[in-house]
């Protein structure tokens, strides 16, 4: 059973049975004929996840009316990218737990993270091409390209102290933003949705990711190991300048700004605690957080010319739980 499941969510009611069909459909597509294959990506499947990506994609279906089951890969679809990114990712920042175990670049190695990796990543491809709808495609095969990019935009900024508020938008609405739109984006044009309503999902998809990266940047000084299922500081042991920082280093006390600097410059968590203190101190984790409660607004808003439904509530709930969480 997944945690989302688990934690019974209340935006999840609405499509629990299509859920399940998702999760079952998930193990099934996972079949390899390398064991390890199977071995690997059933370990972080089965470690459970949030799961919001494809709950997105229901919801956004459902709310444009849509009757067929092909969402229901669409959803399997959205998680493989989105696993196969955090193997991926968890090389890239060297972190050790994702879900409450051990990552799989600790486990197995980087070698192995990065390989299964490509395994979920070409597998959504293959589950796409039997979909058959050129639209999907093209919002999934442009989504997967630009988030590669703001990795890799989010590399070349690593120990730069210089990174503004824009860039770090930049990067935040690639690297995690652009799979939330494409998620809801997607859902909609499978359901053959109005323009007016791919739009709206869209910009919803959108606005809520850039909440969600926002809250996890938060969590990363203010979260704890045990509710996140991962490290917290990880962002600074690899010198990442997020919003928290950028703040604290633009408006904190020139002593304290000097210190955030430093520590962007060597990386390195040894000085987790007092960097959390100053960030707190001069206002970094409030001013992200409003952020992500003004683009939770926008997000909320953007449903706006949506008919009323219990799938838009969901959706409605979801926006704010992203703001709320703690995991
Ligand atoms: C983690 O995403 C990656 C980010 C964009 C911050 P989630 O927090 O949705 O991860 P799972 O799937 O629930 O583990
Ligand atoms: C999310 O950023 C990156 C992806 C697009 C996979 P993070 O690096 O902050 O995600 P976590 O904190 O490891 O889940
Ligand atoms: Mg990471
Ligand atoms: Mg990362
Ligand atoms: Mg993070």
């Amino acid at each position: 059973m997944s945690v989302a499941s688990k934690m019974k969510l209340p935006f999840l009611t609405v499509v629990e049975n299509d859920f399940g069909a998702v999760n079952q459909l998930i193990l099934e597509s996972l079949s390899s004929h390398v064991p390890l294959v199977e071995e690997i990506s059933n370990y972080l499947i089965e470690a459970g996840g949030k799961r919001l990506r494809p709950i997105l994609v229901l919801l956004s279906a459902k709310a444009c009316g849509y009757q067929q089951t092909q969402h229901i890969s669409l959803a399997a679809i959205i998680e493989f990218l989105h696993t196969a990114m955090l193997l991926h990712d968890d090389v890239v920042d060297a972190s050790d737990l994702r879900r409450g175990r051990k990552t799989v670049n600790a486990a197995w190695g980087n070698p192995a993270s990065v390989l299964v990796g490509d395994f979920l990543h070409s597998r959504a491809f293959e589950m796409m091409v039997e979909i058959g709808d050129m639209k999907v495609m093209q919002i999934l095969s442009h989504a997967t390209n630009t988030i590669a990019e703001g990795e890799v935009q989010q590399l070349t900024n690593i120990r730069n102290p210089h990174i503004t508020e824009a860039d770090y938008l930049q990067v935040i609405s690639r690297k995690t933003a652009m799979l939330f739109e494409a998620a809801s984006h997607s859902g909609a044009v499978l359901a053959h949705g109005t323009l007016e309503q791919q739009t709206a999902l869209q910009a919803y998809g959108l606005h809520l990711g850039r909440a969600f990266q926002l809250v996890d940047d938060v969590l990363d000084y203010k979260g704890t190991a045990d509710d996140m299922g991962k490290n917290i500081g990880d962002d600074l042991a690899e010198g990442k300048a997020t919003l928290p920082l950028i703040v604290a280093m633009r408006d904190g006390e020139p002593d304290q700004a000097d210190f955030v600097r430093q520590a962007i410059l060597n990386g390195g968590v040894e000085n987790l605690d007092r960097i959390a203190q100053i960030v707190e101190a001069a206002g970094g984790l409030k001013y992200t957080s409003e952020l992500a409660v003004r683009e939770t607004t926008a997000a909320i808003e953007s449903l706006a010319s949506l008919p009323d439904s219990p799938y838009k509530t969901a959706m409605l709930n979801l926006a704010e739980f992203s703001i709320s969480r703690n995991h």
